[in-house]
């Protein structure tokens, strides 16, 4: 059977899953593929750290430049993460041919463009299904199964984190802090958790999906973004009553009109929504049963119409999964020497542009802390009417006690630009106290 040696750099959460994993189903993998992948050295910073899986001392280095340049290593893997340091070893597997398999997600966002280049220069390839949703065959599906297909819609529940948080936030009435904790305990979390609750995590895995999708890179810098830290156990709760569960979406939303009617479609470039915030999801709505660290993606295309992703989107074992699907790709490409047989990433939409979040379309939940005395009701209408935003209702609950009240309305279609110029001036408003609250709702159109 032929062999290809693979050198990894990270033995952490996910090089120790992929170590595990590669011990206990390469077997089966060789199999299937008739190639044997067999690791030859991981690289570590330290050997003392503790391993989710144990790794023999024999097999870690802590020098990842003899991995890479190591003439018998045919692959390498990089689990590391980061972006400068990440940058580099990629770069120098590339630039010495050899093809690299990532898990990083943020490389990728700051740096797509780039290492795909390298990769086409120097005659090799990148693969990086588990940058996206962990162990959900994501990538592969929009590259490959879906190739036939414009995509109008794709939803995503993108960070398992967030959704650990907030799941646990709506049913145990949990402390966020705690379950972050928790989260980092169970391997979910980034190194920098931060990247995670502020939503970045999810925009560099919604920015990749959107490329591949649309077919023009999309700079980060477009994709509008909000975290989850100002998601509160009120607004969980009043949103339930209402009928709905806030979860962290990442949106991709082709503008309407371009992905329906057939003769717009081939000549009008894309115009596309990409955005991820905390968003109102309809209980009856299958993303919002997607619980815990469990991820979902919704993808419309036009002409399979709609589909459901759903499993493990962080974690040591669901990332090792899709680390070893695209071990087995590279390993197959280097038996057949089919190095480009799947471009990682090809641009086919040259004018495509992300659309401002000032000019997104979408509903609103809004809660407001305002003063509990007559006229407070019509002051606030008086500024959506005058910005032709309609309001669809409004709860006041009974029985709070004190000189305020929270006061909350659902609001109709209009663009974001729109209410958040009439929330400034709602906040100026004598009779409002403290921020208002805006949480967009999507109704999956
Ligand atoms: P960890 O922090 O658990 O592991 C990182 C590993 O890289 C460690 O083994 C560390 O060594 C090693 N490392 C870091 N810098 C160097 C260096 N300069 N030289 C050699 N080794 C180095 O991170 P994760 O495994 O969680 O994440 C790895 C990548 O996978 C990241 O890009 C992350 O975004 C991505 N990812 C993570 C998922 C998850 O669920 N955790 C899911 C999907 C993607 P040492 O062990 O000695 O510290
Ligand atoms: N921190 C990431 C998450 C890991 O929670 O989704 C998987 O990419």
């Amino acid at each position: 059977m032929q062999q290809v040696n693979l050198g990894m750099i990270g033995g952490g959460t996910v090089g120790s899953g992929v170590f595990h994993a590669l011990q206990l189903n390469g077997g089966l993998l060789a199999s299937r593929i008739g190639v044997e992948v067999r690791v030859r050295k991981v690289a570590v910073k330290a050997f003392d750290e503790p391993r989710p899986y144990e790794i023999p001392k024999s097999s870690m280095t802590t020098d990842w430049q003899a991995v890479v340049s190591d003439p018998q290593v045919d692959v390498i893997a990089e689990l590391a993460g980061g972006t400068a340091i990440a940058r580099t070893m990629v770069l120098a597997a590339l630039k010495l041919g050899k093809p690299v398999v990532t898990a990083n997600k943020a490389l990728l966002s700051a740096c797509g463009e780039e290492l795909f280049a390298a990769a086409r220069e120097h005659g090799t390839n990148l693969y990086y299904e588990a940058s996206v949703c962990g162990g959900i065959p994501i990538i592969k599906s929009l590259r490959e199964g879906f190739v036939g297909n414009r995509i109008t819609r794709l939803y995503g529940i993108v960070n398992g984190t967030c959704n650990y948080i907030l799941t646990r936030m709506k049913l145990e009435g949990a402390d966020f802090e705690a379950v972050l904790k928790d989260a980092q305990a169970q391997g979910y979390a980034e190194a920098e958790p931060s990247l995670d609750v502020d939503g970045h995590d999810a925009m560099h895995k919604i920015g990749i999906l959107a490329s591949l999708a649309h077919g023009f890179w999309v700079n980060p810098k477009d994709i509008y973004v909000e975290g989850i830290r100002s998601v509160t156990q009120t607004d969980i709760q009043f949103a339930n009553q209402l009928g709905y569960t806030i979860k962290l979406l990442g949106i991709i939303k082709r503008d309407e009109g371009q992905g329906t009617k057939a003769g717009a479609r081939r000549s009008s470039p894309a115009r596309v929504q990409v955005s991820v915030y905390p968003t109102l999801v309809p209980n009856g709505h299958v993303l919002a049963s997607v619980n815990h660290v469990f991820n979902a993606v919704f993808v419309r295309g036009d002409i399979v119409g709609d589909t459901l992703f759903y499993g493990r989107g962080a974690g040591k074992d669901a990332t090792a999964s899709a680390v070893l699907s695209d071990l087995a790709d590279a390993a197959l490409d280097l038996k057949f020497g089919t190095k480009h047989r799947v471009p990682p990433f090809v641009q086919h939409e040259r004018d495509g542009a992300v659309v401002p979040i000032g000019d997104v379309v979408s509903r609103y939940f809004v809660r407001l802390n305002v003063m509990d005395k007559p006229g407070v009701l019509a002051k606030i209408s008086a500024i959506f009417g005058e910005a032709a935003i309609g309001i669809s209702s409004v709860i006041q609950p009974e029985g709070h006690q004190g000189a305020t009240v929270p006061l909350i309305l659902m609001l109709h279609d209009a663009p974001n630009g729109a209410v958040t110029r009439a929330l400034k001036k709602i906040s100026g408003l004598a009779v409002v106290k403290g921020a208002p609250v805006m949480i967009r709702v999507e109704n999956f159109a």
